[in-house]
């Protein structure tokens, strides 16, 4: 069945209590609806360890010279996943404050910790300079506050600019982030400037970093982003004698979310095409090998993930059979941000014949929330579980309270053994930041 590929490395159809159904490391995925109720997501350990292993082995294979991975916390981040990240000795990019803020919590070392962010406040400097290893200066008006952070006494972490590379990859266009109108980064005559005024004040300028966009599957205009930067750094050590110890070109390698996307994209391809070219351009340009690193979120963690959903209510329409779930929108935008195309499995007895497509419908007040279009399905009754691959990334981290949804349940699931890392939230937290309006706003 291609689609069970499209789990966690660790699922199975096996009998339990005289009923098949989809297991994750062993643990049976209606027991833990039962248990912990739904919406539900589940992370398997080993998946997001056989993804870091690959990258690893794929550098090791294909670049002569350190390299390191970064897991993009802006993927799904929580305690565990960042205590997970450290033990693992990723190092972790942080956007902003809050992000920090766990990081901390889980006691990242501060050596491993990588802050990005486009416009990042006074509060998120503050909190960089506190937790983080290395900055990653997005724009100079930036690079002048740190700049001030320092004339101040401040002990910075080391800084890398971000550069605007002005080509993108080829994905929806709300996740490109390379093309020359992009909000991120800077030109190369900005970088310069920025070159010129870190050597000027003695900045710890370390490193260059440009990043093109996410769930890329032709890794082929990495190529010309990667001449670029080192144009660019040839450049600096010709005008300044400054050349960059460390290089990112981000990450963005896609995963496939339904079984027309088999098989999912091989690390490895990217991987090498990044080592072998960066390896290439050095040596034409008579360049040190940078220390390498790849910044992967959603090809770490998508498939690791799954969601779990309980069937409310089935209902037939002109031309459509919905299935009515009990999560959607608020904890996986993506169907709406961009037209996301996802796939299914029903908990029990997942082998059934398909009995015509199916239209998986969030409980939330818009027509956009509809997770699945259209989706071949066995006869699924109400009361039934639905289980959704590959849904470990941007969707818990994007999610909402909207119609005032709960954030679901997140189980970390290990050799047989489920561990609740995130609890479901309860309507007080819906109230946690609430204040009331004082009698005289209500009665004049
Ligand atoms: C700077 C940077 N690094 C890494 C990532 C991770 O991308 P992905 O999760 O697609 O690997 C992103 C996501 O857009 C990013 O903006």
């Amino acid at each position: 069945m291609s689609r069970l590929l499209l789990f966690p490395a660790t699922a199975r159809v096996e009998t339990r209590r005289g009923i098949p159904q989809l297991t994750i490391a062993g643990c049976g995925l209606q027991e833990l609806a039962e248990q912990y109720g739904t919406p539900l997501y589940l992370y398997d350990q080993a998946t997001l360890e056989e993804a870091v292993e690959r990258y690893r082995a794929a550098l090791r294979a294909h670049y002569p010279a350190p390299a390191g991975l970064t897991y993009a916390g802006k993927a799904y981040l929580s305690l565990a996943m960042a205590q997970w990240a450290a033990a693992q000795e990723l190092w972790l990019d942080c956007t902003g404050a809050g992000e920090l803020a766990i990081a901390a919590a889980a006691k990242v070392p501060r050596e491993q910790v990588l802050v990005h962010g486009v416009n990042k406040s006074a509060e998120d400097l503050r909190a960089a300079l506190r937790h983080a290893g290395t900055l990653v200066v997005d724009n100079l008006p930036e690079l002048h506050r740190v700049l001030e952070f320092s004339r101040s006494g401040e002990r910075l972490p080391a800084l890398w600019l971000r550069l605007r590379p002005g080509i993108a990859v080829a994905t929806h266009a709300h996740i490109q982030t390379g093309q020359e109108d992009s909000k991120f980064g800077m030109s190369r005559e900005e970088a310069a400037e920025a070159v010129h005024l870190c050597l000027e004040h003695n900045l710890p300028l370390n490193g260059l970093h440009f990043h093109q966009g996410s769930h890329f599957h032709d890794p082929a205009p990495l190529r010309a982003a990667l001449d670029g930067a080192l144009d660019f750094a040839a450049a600096m050590r010709t005008e300044y004698g400054w050349l960059p110890e460390h290089l990112s070109p981000g990450g963005g390698w896609g995963v496939a979310y339904h079984e027309a996307a088999l098989p999912h994209p091989p690390v490895e391809t990217y991987v090498q095409l990044v080592s072998e070219h960066l390896s290439a351009i050095c040596r034409e340009r008579s360049l040190p090998l940078p220390r390498l690193h790849l910044e992967p979120g959603r090809s770490i963690v998508a498939r690791a993930g799954v969601a779990v959903y309980r069937v409310g209510t089935v209902k037939r329409t002109a031309s459509r059979r919905w299935l009515l779930l009990d999560g959607g929108l608020a904890d996986n935008p993506r169907p709406a941000l961009y037209g996301a195309r996802y796939s299914a499995l029903p908990v029990i007895r997942p082998e059934r014949p398909p009995a015509g497509p199916a239209w998986l419908g969030g409980p939330y007040c818009e027509s956009g929330d509809v997770l699945i279009e259209g989706i071949p399905l066995p006869d699924v009754q109400e009361g039934e579980f639905i289980a959704v691959p590959v849904s470990g990334a941007y969707q818990l981290s994007m999610g909402s309270n909207y119609n005032g949804a709960r954030k679901p349940a997140v189980l970390w699931l290990r050799d047989g053994e489920a561990h609740l890392v995130q609890r479901r939230e309860t309507p007080d937290d819906l109230l946690r930041r609430d204040l009331p309006l004082e009698h005289k706003f209500l009665h004049r």
